[in-house]
């Protein structure tokens, strides 16, 4: 076996710890390094870990095992350290959103094609495996054309405890640049990627920072139309029609009576491991349709329902993995750029503007996905 691939994760927060976990799952790569500025964090890293820890990502990316370094900071510090870090010359992967805007997002791809290193943005549901088997159908083009997704996702992100940076426009945070980069990001993958137009709204009170949630139309080239609608807002829970999993991919709420008499109980369709579910996701063919499942996928089709059973492929961090080893070993990938990520950020921030003008945004940073075949979503 090869040597092991040596990671660095920058930001030993939320989304750092959920990697670290990925990396220890995984033979081909290995945890050598944390970075965080803060110094309550720095210990309970080297409390956790085995791993180097120091403070800035620039130590981090000087460290000679640290092949790769996982962005997991704060958006407003993404640019600079996907720019030190590339100086490095060492592979990237930047959590979602890439910056707050598209200027800065793209001052980040171009500092990696200098440097000429791989820069991957997520981990985002795009990647977890029943959206992926989604894209398979389209590509496989078994139920003919696809015509249209309906993706909704309701949950209390909004009501949960948040610091004043969560909702904080400038900085690329609010409900729709956290969450929207998952929504849109799935329904580019699932639609090839190539949106060329979107209307949206928002709704919440009206204080920027302060968006409850959001719906959009969007157009993408040959024609097909897909629908995002997110509520972050509480009340109705997204897992009560998702077999009672969640975004975490785990059997996670318990509904009492009343509810029980009108959803399936939660787990009782759930396999072992489920997939992580971000809402409900369904796809309307020529022939038929689909719906992402804990499981994998739904299919409706003239003779019946069937199910493509997904379990064994990997989601969530774990396929940011898969997709990081694609990309330095050369084999097919779904291209998850830098680019693309620029593409997915101007989606939510084109939503944005269309709530505020009322009219349709054209898109010109959008991506489409390299020549399909199913290999790349494997
Ligand atoms: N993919 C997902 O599902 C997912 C989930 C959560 C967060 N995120 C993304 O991950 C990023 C981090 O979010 P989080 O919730 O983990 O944040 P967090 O606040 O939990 O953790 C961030 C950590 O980074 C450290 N930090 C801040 N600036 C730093 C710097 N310049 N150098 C080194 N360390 C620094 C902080 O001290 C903190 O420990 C955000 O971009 C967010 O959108 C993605």
């Amino acid at each position: 076996m090869n040597a092991r691939i040596g990671v660095g994760i920058a930001g030993w927060g939320v989304a750092g710890r959920l990697m670290a976990d990925a990396v220890s799952l995984d033979p081909r790569f290995e945890l050598v390094g944390v970075a965080d500025r803060d110094a309550a964090a720095r210990e309970r890293a080297a409390r956790d870990t085995t791993a180097a820890v120091v403070r800035d990502v620039e130590e981090l990316a000087a460290l000679p095992a640290v092949g790769a370094v996982y962005l997991a900071t704060p958006t407003r510090h993404h640019l600079e350290g996907v720019i030190v870090v590339a100086r490095a010359g060492k592979h990237i992967v930047c959590e979602k959103p890439l910056a707050a805007d598209v200027e800065t997002a793209q001052q980040a791809v171009d500092a990696t094609r200098a440097a000429g290193v791989v820069l991957i943005v997520g981990a985002t549901h795009a990647l977890d495996a029943p959206v992926r088997a989604l894209r398979r159908l389209v590509t496989e083009a078994t139920l003919g054309q696809l015509l249209s997704v309906e993706s909704s996702c309701h949950t209390d992100w909004h009501k949960r405890r948040r610091t004043p940076e969560d909702l904080d426009l400038s900085s690329g945070n609010g409900l729709l640049l956290r969450q929207g980069a998952h929504q849109f990001d799935m329904l580019r993958l699932i639609c090839g990627g190539d949106a060329r137009s979107v209307a949206g709204s928002l709704f919440g009170p009206g204080d920027p920072g302060h968006e409850l949630g959001f719906s959009a139309q969007i157009i993408f080239g040959g024609g097909t139309s897909a629908s995002a609608y997110y509520s972050g807002n509480g009340g109705f829970d997204s897992r009560l029609s998702s077999w009672g999993v969640g975004e975490t991919g785990t059997v996670d709420i318990s509904p009492s009576w009343p509810l029980t008499d009108h959803f399936v109980l939660p787990g009782s369709g759930a396999p072992p491991n489920p997939a992580p579910m971000f809402g409900r996701t369904v796809a309307t063919f020529e022939r038929g349709g689909a719906q992402t499942t804990p499981r994998g996928l739904l299919v409706l089709d003239a003779d019946g329902v069937s199910e493509i059973d997904v379990t064994a492929e990997p989601s969530g961090w774990a396929a940011v993995l898969d997709q990081l080893d694609r990309a330095l070993t050369g084999e097919p990938s779904i291209a998850y750029s830098g680019e693309w990520g620029v593409a997915t950020l101007e989606l939510c921030l084109a939503v944005r503007r269309s709530a505020v003008t009322g009219g349709p945004v054209v898109l010109r940073h959008q991506v489409g996905l390299p020549a399909s075949s199913p290999q790349e979503t494997r």
